[in-house]
């Protein structure tokens, strides 16, 4: 939940500096993110990858819809991993953070022309294609820059992954990919193969995100290979590599109970190897796509109250409303898939009794709520500060300005120094774009 530099139990800090300290120097709401611990985490990901796989260890995409910057990209550069990039401006950020174009993989269901062009111009190492349209433009793009491009097909396996309905991507009735049930694979398949600029290396899936256990990937990598074997058995030869997603599930409150890399990609690699040799195929090279598990309790939200509110409810009892000065603009994902936090004084310690309350942001709409029910303090009042853990993933990257809110920055910190990665908007930032 929490990031390794941070203390609780007393007043809140991280590598040492303390809650009241960076709300001083940064502001609030502002995200901080612990850049050993990303690194930590990207590494044991890359770690488990090698260890699990061995010689047939693909590469470990961070998947930067998580959570991406400029000075993040630079970290994945120097980490030495991959990074999957799902739209021109993902593509644009890993490119100005220096990373290699051969370490970045191209992800999207409706990629326009330019940014098929662009990907090919750079020289991206791989393009997941995921339409039939997508064929056709991917193949004309580097026919035209003179190229033959590596090619995935995104596969729709039809696992229902037990995860949120707007975040399972791998059942049939989705945008995403090619069925392997309705046979759309098999078309992809043979429209690629009649492509002298495309060079299909294999197949990708992504099942979904902020998935507990193994068991969905172990389906997964069941149907990879057993779909393999069967292309194997039509075309007399085999594909090289599988890109089996991300998805791998973190603690976003006490009771979360989640995977470490290294389990996680041994129980992936013994199902991709059994399979394997029960068809007598070679082991492909495989690739992942973590986002959340390298990035999501990396960083948490520092909030400082505005006010404090009872009211008095239809059975009589009352309800406190803590309302913090960010709220669904930094964190849409409570209105948005019912996400579950939590959140701890940061400011000082109090020995007062708990109360049931609800953290409310500073929007005007009811369904602002960033924790619909939890104990805090009752002494809690205007000026305190409240910490969030775990907003690394899809909190910065899916804020917006709704209500013209500037959007938090972003500060990094490390060795007992905080930096700003990404500043926070300003009402300039947001009237520039008016015409
Ligand atoms: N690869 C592909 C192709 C993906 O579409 C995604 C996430 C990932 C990798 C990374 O998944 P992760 O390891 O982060 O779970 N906004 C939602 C999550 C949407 C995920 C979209 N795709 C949320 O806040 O829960």
């Amino acid at each position: 939940m929490w990031s390794s530099s941070v203390k609780t139990g007393s007043e809140l800090s991280i590598s040492g500096i303390t809650a009241k300290q960076l709300a001083k120097d940064f502001g609030t709401p502002t995200f901080f993110i612990d850049e050993a611990d990303f690194r930590a985490r990207a590494l044991a990901w890359n770690d488990a990858l090698k260890e699990a796989f061995g010689d047939k260890a693909g590469t470990v995409y961070y998947a930067s819809k998580a959570f991406s910057c400029t000075e993040v990209a630079r970290w994945i550069k120097d980490l030495g991993i991959g990074i999957d990039v799902s739209t021109g401006g993902e593509m644009a950020v890993a490119l100005a953070g220096g990373i290699d174009p051969k370490k970045i993989e191209v992800h999207g269901n409706n990629k326009s022309i330019a940014e098929i062009e662009k990907a090919i111009s750079v020289g991206v190492e791989t393009i997941v294609i995921d339409s039939m349209y997508e064929i056709d433009r991917v193949a004309t793009a580097a026919a035209k820059a003179g190229k033959v491009q590596r090619v995935l097909l995104r596969l729709t396996p039809g696992i229902e992954a037990h995860t949120h309905e707007s975040i399972a991507t791998a059942h049939e009735d989705v945008k995403f990919g090619f069925s392997i049930a309705s046979g759309a694979a098999w078309v992809a398949i043979t429209a690629v193969h009649k492509q002298s600029s495309l060079e299909l290396r294999g197949f990708h899936a992504h099942i979904g995100s902020q998935i507990f256990g193994f068991e969905s990937f172990e389906i997964l990598a069941e149907r990879f290979v057993t779909f393999l074997a069967k292309y194997r058995d039509e075309f007399k030869k085999e594909l090289p590599e599988l890109d089996l997603g991300g998805g791998y599930g973190i603690a976003y409150l006490e009771s979360d109970v989640t995977v470490v890399p290294r389990d996680a990609m041994q129980a992936l690699a013994n199902a991709v190897k059994k399979h394997c040799a029960a068809f007598n195929l070679e082991v492909p090279t495989v690739s992942i796509e973590p986002g959340r598990a390298i990035v999501g309790p990396t960083m948490f939200t520092l909030y400082e109250v505005g006010t404090v509110k009872d009211v008095t409810l239809e059975n009589g009892t009352h309800r406190r409303y803590i309302s913090v000065d960010g709220g669904m603009s930094d964190n849409i994902r409570p209105s948005l898939y019912g996400a579950e936090y939590t959140t701890i004084l940061a400011n000082r310690t109090s020995s007062a009794a708990h109360t049931s309350s609800r953290l409310v942001g500073k929007h005007c709409e009811t369904g602002d709520i960033i924790i619909r029910e939890i104990d805090l303090p009752e002494d809690i009042v205007p000026g305190d500060l409240l910490a969030v853990p775990a907003t690394g993933a899809y909190g910065r990257s899916m804020a917006s300005n709704y209500n013209h809110v500037p959007r938090p920055s972003v500060v990094a910190v490390k060795d007992g120094k905080a930096r700003v990665i990404v500043r926070r908007e300003s009402i300039e930032d947001l009237l520039a774009l008016d015409i």
